[in-house]
């Protein structure tokens, strides 16, 4: 029976109030928005919109966004009525462990490390590219073996095939960010702020500046016909895209990780995290049917950077440099963001004698958990300097897709366990909306590949041996 053991509700509230010698309690509603924009807006928009439109899409890439934008909205209503009622900075793993019992909620602490650490891991790998790119244009020409895990096989200039030694600018850009993230929440909310203004601004200008440019040609016919196989244009493309551009909506989550850190979480959790959702929707969409409309969709094929391909067909050449400049700011935010969600998260699970005290030590002058940023530095830089994006991408979708699923199923447990509990915010339409939340994110995990699968069940092995070994028996619910 212990492995459903409870964490009370009355006991987790009282956790949230002792916030005496805890985290500081310093985020305005206005913060946790820019909070969720930070950890939304980043490879998932720059990289993969001219994937799925080559691939999958064409200009009905911005269906997909819609078809995704749904799924994450049922889940998002879900994280909201919990976030409110629940302000700890052990985001979905709290719930589970409130609602469901011990076991459930080491497994969704173990699989959120799949969404925040190794989700900024895939955004770092995406960020060197484009800081090679942007190198490249100052006529800075360091050999790309520097660019690329050992694992990556790639073309260099003369066409030679050769693989990568160790992706180097992946590394630094997590240990800059670790270092910050030590140095205090308030100085890394206020430098997310400004990377958020400025990759928000590139993607208003683009929509703004692009528009006059739309070339109807491009967009007819808006859904390509299916060429036959499931996946492949016409609506089968575009349920598959909306699969991948899923990526691009993850974070939004994040913002839980940061209740215990809000001023006033109540109402800044669900204005957070929907407000964030909302807002990148409108510009996913926006930016997508200018994105299409400028150039062709076949024109995507290949590349990492549609942006620089679409702005390429506009008198505004000059404007590539500082649009890199502006996509490198906004992913350093997603990795800020998620690197913060993933120290909190396993904050609260050292809170709860799951995981070693250093996991919960807070630094003495900064009050943030400086050992746990220490070694998630560490842990993510190995997989950001030596994994393929591909592999640790997946895992990210697989992970969040689990995490989402829990999270609406919760809601249908608490309502029945816990009817008459506080709710300063109530999920509309229960049980339908966390039923079609737990419906679609399951649609979307049996997309993803069938290593991706293997990937998750042997990440899930290795968490149940350290549960088993040394978590069940120092869990404070023990005592
Ligand atoms: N949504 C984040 C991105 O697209 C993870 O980079």
């Amino acid at each position: 029976m212990s492995l459903f053991r409870k964490k009370s509700l009355s006991l987790l509230l009282a956790d949230a109030q002792n916030s005496e010698h805890g985290l500081k309690k310093t985020l305005s509603s206005f913060n946790l928005v820019t909070l969720g924009i930070g950890a939304i807006i980043g490879a998932g928009l720059f990289s993969l919109t001219g994937i799925v439109a080559a691939e999958n899409a064409g200009p009905g890439v911005m269906y997909s966004f819609i078809i995704a934008a749904i799924g994450c909205a049922f889940a998002g209503l879900c994280y909201a009525e919990f976030a409110a009622m629940i302000p700890i900075a052990g985001s979905a793993y709290t719930y589970a462990y409130a609602t469901m019992g011990e076991i459930l909620a080491w497994i969704i602490g173990w699989v959120l490390i799949l969404e925040y650490a190794l989700g900024a891991a895939t955004v770092s790998i995406s960020f060197s590219s484009y800081f090679g790119k942007f190198l490249h244009n100052l006529g800075l020409d360091i050999p790309m073996q520097y660019f690329h895990s050992p694992f990556e096989q790639f073309a260099l200039a003369d066409g030679t095939m050769t693989h990568g030694i160790i992706n180097l600018p992946a590394i630094i850009i997590i240990v800059l960010i670790s270092l910050l993230l030590i140095k205090g929440t308030k100085e890394s909310a206020f430098v997310n702020n400004l990377l958020v203004i400025l990759k928000v601004s590139v993607v208003i200008i683009f929509i703004a500046v692009g528009w006059s440019f739309i070339n109807p040609v491009n967009h007819t016919p808006f859904i390509p016909e299916n060429d036959g196989t499931f996946g492949h244009f016409g609506w089968s493309g575009i349920l598959r895209g909306a699969g991948v551009v899923f990526f691009a909506f993850i974070g939004f989550d994040a913002v839980s990780t940061a209740a215990q850190e809000a001023k006033n979480p109540q109402k800044g959790m669900p204005i957070g995290i929907l407000g964030s959702l909302f807002v990148c929707t409108i510009l996913y969409v926006l930016f997508s049917y200018v994105l299409t409309g400028v150039a062709n969709y076949k024109d995507f094929a290949g590349s990492a950077a549609p942006v620089a391909v679409a702005i390429d067909k506009t008198p505004y050449v000059w404007l590539n440099q500082s649009v890199i400049i502006a996509i490198l700011a906004g992913y350093s935010s997603v990795m800020l963001v998620m690197l913060m969600g993933q120290s909190r998260v396993f904050y609260t699970m050292s809170k709860d004698g799951l995981l070693p005290k250093l996991f919960s030590d807070l630094h003495p002058k900064f009050s943030t958990p400086y050992k746990c940023n220490f070694l998630l530095l560490i842990f993510v830089s190995l997989f950001s300097g030596f994994v393929p994006i591909k592999v640790v991408g997946e895992l990210v979708s697989m992970g969040t897709l689990f995490a989402f699923v829990i999270v609406c199923l919760g809601i249908l447990v608490m309502r029945k366990t816990m009817p008459d509990v506080p709710r300063p915010f109530k999920t509309p339409f229960v049980p339908l909306v966390p039923v079609l939340g737990v419906l679609v994110c399951l649609a979307m995990m049996l997309g993803l590949p069938l290593v991706t699968w293997m990937n998750m069940f042997a990440w899930m092995a290795i968490g149940f041996v350290i549960y088993f070994t040394y978590s069940r028996k120092r869990s404070k619910l023990n005592k």
